[in-house]
């Protein structure tokens, strides 16, 4: 008889993550969900069937000493993790004086995903997967996101990099790079734009989805067919990789 799967995601509570973590509800898999927002993860959770074992969890992926405690009880309790997905994030815009939201940025998406990861590493199996979400701004620059796109070709050089510490054990590690996924995070953004600009929050969505190749966003669960892809015995030999999802976004218009 296989053993169960234990998954844990960061970012669950929302957007690519909660897919994620729908996208591994199966028998035989038992999930750690954690989240900034534990009253949003657990009332997601509540509202849905599990076919998996699941268990939540509220912290701040930037918060290493709170992540330090977190992972000090999962190990007295926890036998492997077989698979690691790094999903919480912000897209905090900042202009290139602002300092204040250069560090949160930079502490949630780079500075989470390497705690969260290393904490998780004497945990881990041999054979184990980690999956971390950069973006298509983890290749290009964009005005006013100096910290986002920082965080992001961080997190793709941490992934190349820890992929060669880890092969050894035959753990891959690879990051997919998203980009016009329809989550709250997308929503929020075009909603500020919009704003900015001065039109509908329809028009804006019209707007963007016309310059899109495929004329519409992707749904977080075709990101998560990524993940689950990753995680797959097929995938064993893909490590290092950085994955685009992005609709044809990323070829030019
Ligand atoms: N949506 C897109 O088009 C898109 C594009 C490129 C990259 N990404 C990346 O994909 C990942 C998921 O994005 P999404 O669109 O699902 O975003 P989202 O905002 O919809 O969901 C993000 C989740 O992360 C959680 N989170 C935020 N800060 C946290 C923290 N400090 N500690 C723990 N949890 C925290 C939030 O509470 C939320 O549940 C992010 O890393 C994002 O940068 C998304």
């Amino acid at each position: 008889m296989s053993r169960t799967r234990t998954v844990l995601i960061t970012g669950a509570a929302k957007g690519i993550g909660q897919a994620v973590a729908q996208a591994f509800n199966a028998p035989g898999q038992h999930l750690i969900l954690l989240d900034l927002d534990l009253a949003g993860l657990r009332d997601w959770v509540a509202d849905h069937p599990w076919q998996a074992g699941v268990e939540t969890h509220g912290c701040d992926v930037a918060d290493l000493g709170a992540l330090q405690a977190l992972f000090k009880q999962l190990s007295a309790r926890l036998g492997e993790v077989d698979v690691l997905v790094n999903s919480a994030g912000i897209c905090t815009e900042n202009e290139p004086e602002d300092l204040d939201n250069w560090h949160r940025v930079i502490a949630v998406n780079l500075h989470g995903t390497f705690h969260v990861t290393s904490l998780c590493l004497p945990l881990m199996a041999d054979g184990g997967r980690i999956i971390n979400m950069a973006s298509i701004l983890g290749r290009a620059g964009k005005v006013r996101n100096t910290a986002y796109c920082a965080s992001k070709h961080g997190i793709i050089g941490m992934t190349k990099a820890l992929a060669l510490d880890l092969a050894p054990r035959r753990i891959t590690v690879n990051a997919i790079l998203p980009a016009w996924i329809d989550t709250p995070m997308l929503r929020s953004e075009l909603a500020t734009q919009a704003q900015i600009a001065g039109i509908s929050e329809r028009d804006i969505l019209r707007n963007a989805k016309k310059k899109l190749p495929l004329r519409r966003f992707i749904e977080a669960d075709e990101v998560a067919g990524m993940v689950l892809y990753l995680a797959s015995p097929q995938a064993g030999g893909v490590t290092a990789q950085s994955l685009l999802i992005d609709g044809g976004a990323g070829l030019g218009m």
